[in-house]
């Protein structure tokens, strides 16, 4: 079956069995290896992607669902891992084996779009169905916090050096004339 979807931006078109789980198609179609397989039944998160912006664990998500549908992996969080929960997973030194981390943080990055200052509760709540054998919860739950601090942060800056009321336009410069 022919099936085209949005992957991390970029329209695709695959041709697998509509019943094959899109994390099959994921990793062995598009060779997008991020997202993990843990259990394939839906109760690990490892497989964690987003599906129209919704977390969405992708072992138990047939191939013929994702049809027009907009995807995103691991891979399409950021070009560079400068997204700011990728940045505090690494500034709090968050993976231990790492299998996990891929479907935590897809999970809080779908958290952080709805909840942009989530509580202990809410965290907890959130990635309740993410499951870490080497128990990184509580460091989990430190960098959401971060990441969320830092969208914050990055808001009010972007605000305070946003467009220019109307009339005031800022003055031209030539770049020509700069100094080198
Ligand atoms: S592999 Fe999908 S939830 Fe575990
Ligand atoms: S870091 Fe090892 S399973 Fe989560």
């Amino acid at each position: 079956m022919s099936i085209t979807f949005r992957i991390n931006g970029n329209s695709v078109t695959v041709d697998v069995p509509p019943e094959m789980p899109l994390l099959w198609v994921l990793r062995d179609t598009l060779d997008l290896k991020g997202t993990k397989f843990g259990c394939g039944i839906a109760q690990c998160g490892a497989c964690t992607v987003h599906v129209d912006e919704q977390p969405t664990r992708s072992c138990q998500l047939p191939a013929s669902a994702a049809e027009g549908r907009d995807i995103l992996t691991i891979e399409g969080l950021s070009e560079d891992a400068t997204h700011p929960l990728q940045q505090a997973w690494l500034e709090l030194d968050v993976p231990q084996c790492g299998y996990c981390q891929a479907g935590q943080i897809m999970s809080a990055a779908g958290l952080l779009a709805r909840n942009p200052a989530p509580t202990d509760d809410d965290i907890d709540s959130a990635m309740d169905g993410n499951l870490c054998r080497c128990a990184t919860y509580l460091r989990i739950r430190e960098a959401i916090h971060r990441a969320a601090e830092v969208r914050a942060i990055d808001a009010v800056r972007d605000g305070d050096e946003g467009d220019p009321p109307a009339g005031e336009s800022e003055p031209l410069t030539d770049p020509l004339k700069e100094e080198v």
